[in-house]
């Protein structure tokens, strides 16, 4: 009797308590945003409806389909841009307090300055933003999520150009002006890091740039151009913050900053050599556009090995930067992976972390740094999230930090079954969740947490092969349905509170 009364007891606990049955939103500070994120081409479709320009990701698609691994594109996507009420209405039942979305420069500037706003862009986006807004979900909006418009590419060169800042200046002016009343949060980039990296030196996003040193690419273009890209992507950025600061921050009261994707790099073994590669990974990643906008210049390590390929800040560039401190930092976080340096002891660098002369790896003596996901190179390390965040935090002034991307990839060949009861992803998100919730009671400045992503969508050069939402897309009908991790998600932001 007594064994039987302990178990009612417990089960008593385990239902009554909501923390007992683990992590709930209340472990987070009043006021912490937690989202669900999206970008443009990866979900909107319509690629060319009411007025919208060919975008690069649109040329870029139609024209090397071999660049994708299922050679298909966004032209229809999750046709979110017939289907953004339906999509609002799933993001609000979640009880998200915000969510995280792009806004296609090309919709609004088909042609950039040149051919002048198409009203039905900004009236599209305005429809979303109100339907969020009368939902009580705060729009989290970044400016350039990968996709500009193709002219910008062919007219001026692209992010190899200097015309393109003040193309992206009149760019978030005219978002400013728009959307500004009702969006508190602006990111201007999103990863231009992992971006430049992939278009510039991999040659696998557009425009298709090949600069890898290190033989992946056949026939190289400049080792420069990976450099220069991201130069004037940092320029272009400091432009619209001092815009945004100087006209409308005032009036409109947001904030403003830029999104990095940054892994956790952990020395494969604790020989300096590895340590210090460790910390030149993190460099070649996170501080290459940070310390430009927190001090005006590149990080040390990058200078010492790229030497002139890397482009100089003149004085005026210098001082614009860090006149115009950002508000806040994005950090999309997925994973971890241990590092090999490179230096000393020469490795068969194939891989973009060449140029910072490490080699990255998954494995250390045959064992995995954490479970492996479907996406290449992506690892569970959920501890990575703790390490991560106070890195940025204490190399950048305590600045306030949204982790505005973490999420779990499926492979699309699973079975139904397995994609619908995704337990897999729920321990993923729990364990990064969990880290989250420990850095934020030790002290760490975060603000706010994004799923990625809200629906499964346009995986960029994996197409549709790699699911990442919390709800599945049938693309035959759209029809969305709740994975059982947007079942665990409502669960934990809302506990047993109904929807509505
Ligand atoms: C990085 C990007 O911001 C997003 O576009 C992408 O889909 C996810 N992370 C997953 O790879």
């Amino acid at each position: 009797a007594a064994t039987a009364m302990a178990m009612l007891a417990a089960l008593a606990i385990l239902v009554l308590m909501p923390s007992a049955r683990g992590l709930s939103r209340a472990e987070f500070p009043p006021g912490f945003l937690f989202g669900v994120a999206t970008s443009a081409y990866q979900i909107e479709g319509a690629y060319l409806e009411d007025g919208k320009g060919l975008s690069n990701w649109d040329f870029f698609t139609h024209t090397n389909s071999r660049g994708i691994d299922d050679g298909r594109n966004g032209d229809v996507a999750d046709d979110h841009y017939h289907r953004y009420m339906e999509d609002v209405e799933i993001i609000h039942s979640l009880g998200v307090s915000s969510y995280r979305f792009s806004i296609s420069w090309a919709r609004i500037l088909p042609r950039g300055r040149l051919g002048g706003v198409n009203s039905a862009g900004i009236a599209f986006y305005d429809r979303l933003i109100d339907a969020l807004v009368q939902k009580g979900i705060e729009p989290f909006v970044t400016m350039h999520h990968f996709d500009l418009p193709h002219e910008m590419e062919t007219r001026y060169g692209g992010w190899l150009g200097t015309r393109i800042r003040e193309e992206f200046d009149y760019y978030a002016d005219v978002c400013f002006k728009a959307f500004g009343d009702r969006v508190k949060f602006w990111a201007t980039f999103n990863e231009p890091n992992l971006f430049t990296r992939l278009a510039y030196v991999l040659g696998k996003y557009p425009p298709a740039r090949c600069s890898a040193p290190f033989g992946t690419c056949e026939s190289g273009n400049s080792h420069r151009e990976p450099y220069v890209a991201a130069h004037n992507m940092l320029m272009s950025h400091a432009a619209a913050v001092h815009n945004y600061k100087k006209n409308y921050q005032a009036t409109q009261g947001g904030s403003i900053g830029i999104v990095i994707a940054m892994k956790w790099y952990e020395p494969l073994t604790n020989t300096t050599e590895d340590i210090l590669a460790a910390r030149r990974a993190l460099s070649f990643e996170v501080d290459w556009f940070l310390e430009p906008i927190f001090f005006g210049d590149y990080p040390r390590e990058m200078h010492e090995l790229l030497s002139s390929n890397l482009p100089k800040f003149t004085s005026e560039e210098k001082s614009l930067l860090q006149k115009n401190k950002v508000d806040f930092i994005g950090i999309n976080h997925y994973t971890a992976i241990y590092v090999k340096d490179c230096i000393s002891s020469p490795c068969d660098l194939k891989a973009y972390e060449g140029n910072a002369l490490v080699l990255a790896t998954g494995e250390r003596d045959g064992v995995a740094i954490g479970k492996p996901t479907a996406f290449n190179g992506y690892y569970d390390v959920p501890e990575g999230m703790e390490y991560i965040v106070k890195y940025v935090n204490q190399r950048y002034k305590n600045t306030p930090v949204y982790v505005t991307e973490n999420g779990y990839s499926q492979h699309s060949n699973n079975t139904m079954d397995e994609l619908m009861n995704d337990g897999e992803r729920v321990n993923y998100l729990q364990g990064y969740v969990t880290c989250l919730s420990s850095a934020v009671r030790k002290g760490a400045n975060v603000r706010g947490y994004f799923v990625w992503s809200i629906i499964d969508s346009f995986e960029w050069t994996y197409g549709f092969t790699v699911k990442f939402g919390l709800y599945h897309v049938d693309y035959e009908t759209q029809k969305r349905t709740p994975k059982m991790s947007a079942k665990w998600y409502r669960d934990f932001l809302m506990g047993s509170r109904p929807t509505n």
